[in-house]
């Protein structure tokens, strides 16, 4: 049989070519490329009724995920990036590992980098230990990411708040246990459910599905990861894996009765993957 080549089956077998193409160039771009494509994003959050004598600067980091697929040298280029922002305070949202801590010399090194500078705050994620992680293989309790934590001179807020002088300038931090390992606690981690402080109230909270739990507690500002901003955001169909029951919160910052939320697409990954959706150091400056 003779294979006549028509202008039909030219055009389908460019067509062809040209998917495979892009489905190799999309698989090369989640693979190799987004998962360490670093971004620097910055957010400017204004805190309507609160006194501050002048803007502080956060550096907000989340999900750093060290594990086969996150190697420390990467971690350690994301810290850098932050650190020459020059920030007031550190805040960690979580998930500082994926199972187990794969360095931890080397990595509380690199975290101490940063402590070095300033005040730096953690709360903890579900991967970094408890129920949720015991059942995926990773730490049962939170004692190994706290002994990395305290190697680091950071410090975890696990259902507590402290007060943190930066420069002269008063910010209350209340840190939460993590949602899914179902150790959310608000009425441990809130000194008061009022805020009668001119200060603003910041809360670390991995999950941003944790905010239903915080509806009755006065607050400004909530920092989140989990998400990774989605992961593998897709055309028209958006971010169908974020692990969250509500999509309104993925990314970015968006306001909620009254105050702000701010989720971090963070610094890691999961399964070596990301998809239009790049990791990032977030740097808000608050005023
Ligand atoms: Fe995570």
């Amino acid at each position: 049989m003779r294979f006549r080549l028509t202008r039909r089956r030219l055009l389908a077998g460019a067509l062809a070519a040209g998917a495979g193409l892009l489905g190799a160039g999309t698989w090369i771009d989640m693979r190799y490329v987004e998962p360490q494509w670093l971004k620097e994003t910055r957010v400017n959050v204004r805190l309507p009724g609160k006194t501050l004598s002048r803007p502080v600067r956060v550096l907000h980091l989340s999900d750093l995920h060290a594990s086969g697929h996150v190697p420390m040298a990467y971690i350690e280029k994301a810290i850098k990036r932050g650190i020459a922002h020059k920030p007031d305070l550190v805040c960690f949202t979580g998930d500082l590992i994926n199972r187990h801590i794969p360095d931890r010399k080397r990595y509380a090194a690199a975290l101490r980098l940063l402590s070095d500078g300033c005040p730096c705050y953690a709360c903890a994620g579900n991967h970094d230990g408890g129920s949720w992680a015991r059942a995926i293989g990773g730490y049962a309790g939170l004692d190994e990411t706290l002994g990395l934590l305290d190697d680091a001179n950071i410090r975890m807020l696990f259902n507590a708040s402290e007060t943190v002088s930066l420069d002269g300038v008063l910010v209350e931090l209340i840190g939460l246990g993590d949602y899914w390992a179902n150790d959310t606690r608000p009425e441990k981690a809130f000194p008061h459910k009022e805020n009668q402080e001119e200060s603003p109230r910041i809360v670390l909270s991995h999950n941003p599905d944790s905010k239903g739990l915080l509806r009755d507690y006065a607050w400004d500002l909530m920092l989140c990861g989990h998400t990774h901003g989605g992961q593998l955001s897709l055309p028209l169909v958006g971010t169908p894996f974020a692990p969250v029951r509500d999509h309104r919160y993925v990314y970015g910052l968006n306001p909620w009765e009254g105050r702000w939320i701010h989720t971090t697409s963070g610094v890691g990954n999961l399964h070596g993957m990301r998809l239009n959706c790049r990791p990032e150091v977030a740097i808000l400056d608050i005023s």
